[in-house]
């Protein structure tokens, strides 16, 4: 239930859910979003009017067919105020969108009304921060370089798989401060050096094995064996049993006389692992670290959440100055990822305009994992939540709208 204050917002925000500025654009969409609103920080989840948001000059509107949920949507609500401390409330979480453009700022070039399109919904980004770019609602606002077309006969299901694991997987592989990576290409060279992805049967280690097989380099992951030949279809050359109590020194084996690139860390443990290869290889001695080396993804709501933090807390500290230490001795940068990073920097557009477009309709990148859908409508998705946390395994949890 909301307490008082918290419903009192909502219903400021309700009463304002048709924006004027937005029914010139939209007239026949307009008073018709509905959204699932997160009341406030640590607040819950609920279904309600949302206003319809007019698109800025390099933004488009765009009514959602498919939308794909995340590990950090089940986490906002527990740990929101921990991890984006600066997002106002209520908000929209959500960051995957599939579905149709409605109307397009005054300064697109790439959209028009009526196209299929994917995109990533930037609401969390703190240069962003508002409701309208939020993912788990009927009409989103996009900005124009966060976007791709979808090609004909592509689902927008599978399409709603690609945007935050390609994003984070991109931050990771791409960006200058972290593996900066050659960038993706139709017919790149090889490099003759290796990249190491654990944790490749992921959403964003499926989508950083494509990236860096298309950017040119051999690519080494890890995965169960169940989905050994899932990997090595998206592109890995080798493919590890992270269960193997002898996974690390496996890895170093292999690469002996090859060349590192870097290391992407996906997974619990995935960190500790990734600096152990890194540290005996020759190459590039950097790990970017998708995953925090404490999951927090099993973290409760409510009241539990105040007795499980500061252990969590504790745990988090201690793993950190341990794997310094440790990266430290063995000559290892690491650093974290943070999978938004994107949408304020050169890779966005290297991505979702340069790549993507013609990669998807080549089939050279293709929406993994495969979606798997739990539901239909708004309501539908925190059942979709609760099937994430029960665990999946190379497969995206995807919700039609
Ligand atoms: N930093 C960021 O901005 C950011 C953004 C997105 C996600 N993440 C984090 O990245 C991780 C992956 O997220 P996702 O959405 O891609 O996950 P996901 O698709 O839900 O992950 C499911 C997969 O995890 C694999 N897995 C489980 N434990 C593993 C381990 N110890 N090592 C390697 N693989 C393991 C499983 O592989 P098998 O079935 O083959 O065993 C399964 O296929 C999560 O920790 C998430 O919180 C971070």
């Amino acid at each position: 239930m909301f307490g008082r204050d918290e419903a009192a917002e909502l219903r400021d925000i309700w009463g304002r859910a048709s924006d004027a500025a937005a029914m010139a654009v939209v007239p026949d969409a307009a008073a018709k979003n509905q959204a699932l609103w997160l009341s406030a920080k640590r607040g819950s989840l609920q279904i309600g009017p949302a206003p319809v948001t007019a698109p800025g000059a390099n933004e488009i509107l765009v009514r959602n067919y498919a939308v794909a949920v995340n590990p950090v949507d089940r986490l906002l609500p527990v740990m929101g105020d921990f991890f984006a401390p600066w997002l106002t409330y209520p908000t929209v979480p959500g960051s995957d969108v599939a579905g149709e453009v409605l109307a397009v700022g005054s300064a697109v070039t790439r959209f028009k009304v009526g196209d299929r399109v994917l995109g990533h919904a930037a609401f969390l980004e703190k240069s962003r921060n508002r409701a309208a770019e939020g993912a788990f609602q009927r009409l989103t606002v996009l900005l124009e370089h966060m976007a791709s077309p979808i090609p004909a006969g592509m689902d927008y299901a599978d399409a709603a798989v690609l945007p935050l694991g390609l994003s984070t997987a991109a931050c990771a592989l791409f960006q200058a401060g972290h593996l900066a990576l050659r960038p993706p290409a139709a017919q790149a060279l090889p490099t003759g050096e290796t990249v190491l992805i654990w944790g490749g049967s992921t959403s964003v280690g499926s989508n950083a094995i494509q990236l860096a097989a298309a950017a040119g380099y051999e690519v080494f992951t890890t995965a169960s064996p169940r989905n050994f030949a899932y990997v090595q279809r998206l592109g890995a050359a080798q493919v590890f049993d992270y269960h193997s109590p002898s996974v690390i020194r496996d890895v170093i084996r292999a690469m002996n006389g090859k060349t590192l690139a870097g290391a992407v860390a996906i997974g619990a443990g995935s960190a500790r692992a990734c600096v152990a290869v890194a540290g005996a290889c020759r190459g590039r001695r950097f790990v970017s670290m998708v995953s925090s080396p404490i999951p927090f993804d099993a973290a409760p709501a409510g009241w539990r959440r105040a007795l499980w933090l500061a252990p969590a807390l504790a745990r988090l500290l201690a793993a950190n100055a341990s794997l310094a230490v440790r990266a430290r001795r063995l000559g290892v940068k690491t650093r974290f990822v943070w999978g938004g990073a994107l949408v304020d920097n050169a890779v966005g557009p290297m991505i979702y305009a340069d790549y993507l477009p013609r990669a998807l309709a080549d089939g050279r990148h293709v929406p993994a994992p495969p979606p798997l859908i739990t539901g239909n409508g708004l309501a539908a998705i925190q059942e979709a939540l609760a099937r994430l946390e029960a665990g999946v395994s190379a497969q995206k949890i995807v919700v039609t709208l």
